[in-house]
């Protein structure tokens, strides 16, 4: 557990964490990527840590892969590459620093260790989860394989390692329906999102996808209401939503796809209005490289994602920790589901 008390001592006594206007308008080029969600007077609190980080990072020769769904000050203040899951990963084998900073949920810290090993893998916030990779275990695996002997097990990213070392390929929302298509038996296995699953069910009609009944606690609370509700009052209205909510809220819409499949969308049709169902910070982060776009109706928060904050940046290149360890046992199995996945992706894409 974090003490945070002693943490913002210790910072403060170490940097000079004031918020300051004059510095925000020394950082006017960084703000600049997010004025249209963080006004000038609440980036002059940021600005100090930004300042921090950026000079810790080069110091300590770190690099800071930060998810889609952090927010605007840290996907556009200090974040070195930003992406989805699969872009993350693909971009942890190509990390050449020492020291990986994961922005993002603890799964995506153990797929960075996974695929580059030899690196220092931190997590700002170790509590940082995620629901889909706490509702199974190896175990469920297990559970799942005897009641389909022979189908092969497709373990979506959001899992924890041990679960990737006892799957036969991982997939991300952005390549899970190749990946079922890909596969030669008919029957498949996907663990842990049920509604992933239905989805890519939807899309590969020509096989029997089974699932693990986990959910996502951020989309499972979209409903098709939601959607309908708001384009009768706006009904020029483009809704995209992410493959983690149920099917029939991605029926419902005009778009589905992951974290970045939804940001090229909306970068490539400029709808006047877009409603993104999926994480909060999303519309926040494209906000002003698409000024033409309004962003409206309703957007949840994942808890998880948001336990990432400048300030835990900071402690964590301060500290050096917490790090990430993954078992080499566990890594070596779960390396092979990984580079399946990544190595089919790169296939099919060709
Ligand atoms: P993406 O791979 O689409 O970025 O999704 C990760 C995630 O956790 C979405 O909830
Ligand atoms: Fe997990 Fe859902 Fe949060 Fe993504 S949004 S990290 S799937 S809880």
């Amino acid at each position: 557990m974090l003490d945070f008390a002693a943490m913002r001592a210790t910072l403060a006594g170490a940097y000079d964490l004031a918020p300051s206007m004059q510095l925000a308008e020394e950082m006017r080029e960084i703000h600049a990527r997010m004025d249209r969600v963080v006004p000038l007077a609440d980036f002059a609190r940021h600005a100090p840590y930004i300042r921090a980080i950026n000079r810790l990072k080069a110091e300590k020769n770190a690099v800071i892969l930060a998810h889609n769904y952090m927010t605007p000050e840290i996907y556009h203040g200090v974040a070195d590459v930003v992406g989805d899951s699969l872009q993350l990963a693909i971009e942890a084998t190509k990390v050449e620093a020492g020291t990986i900073v994961q922005c993002g949920v603890h799964f995506m810290a153990e797929t960075s260790k996974i695929l580059n090993p030899a690196k220092r893998v931190l997590i700002p916030d170790m509590a940082a989860g995620c629901s889909l990779a706490e509702s199974i275990t190896a175990e469920g695996i297990a559970t799942m394989r005897a009641q389909y002997p022979g189908a092969p097990v497709v373990s979506y990213v959001n899992t924890t390692a041990e679960v990737k070392a006892a799957s036969d390929i991982c997939c991300t929302s952005s390549n899970a329906a190749q990946i079922v298509a890909a596969l030669p038996e008919e029957t498949i296995i996907m663990t842990p999102d049920q509604y992933l699953a239905q989805n890519v069910a939807r899309q590969v009609p020509h096989k029997k996808v089974v699932w693990w009944a986990g959910s996502c606690i951020v989309h499972e609370q979209y409903t098709t209401e939601d959607i309908t509700e708001f384009r009768k009052w706006n009904p020029d209205t483009r809704v995209i939503a992410h493959p983690e909510c149920p099917p029939s809220v991605v029926a419902a819409s005009d778009f589905s796809g992951s974290t970045s499949g939804i940001i090229d969308y909306v970068a490539r049709e400029k709808p006047q209005k877009a409603m993104l169902v999926t994480e909060c910070s999303m519309a926040s982060n494209i906000s002003d490289a698409l000024p033409e776009v309004d962003f409206v109706g309703p957007c949840n928060m994942c808890p998880y994602m948001k336990k990432i904050t400048l300030e835990k940046i900071l402690w964590s290149l301060h500290t050096d920790g917490p790090e990430v360890f993954v078992a080499p046992e566990i890594a070596a199995k779960a390396r092979i589901a990984v580079e399946r996945m990544i190595e089919l992706s790169r296939a099919v894409a060709k």
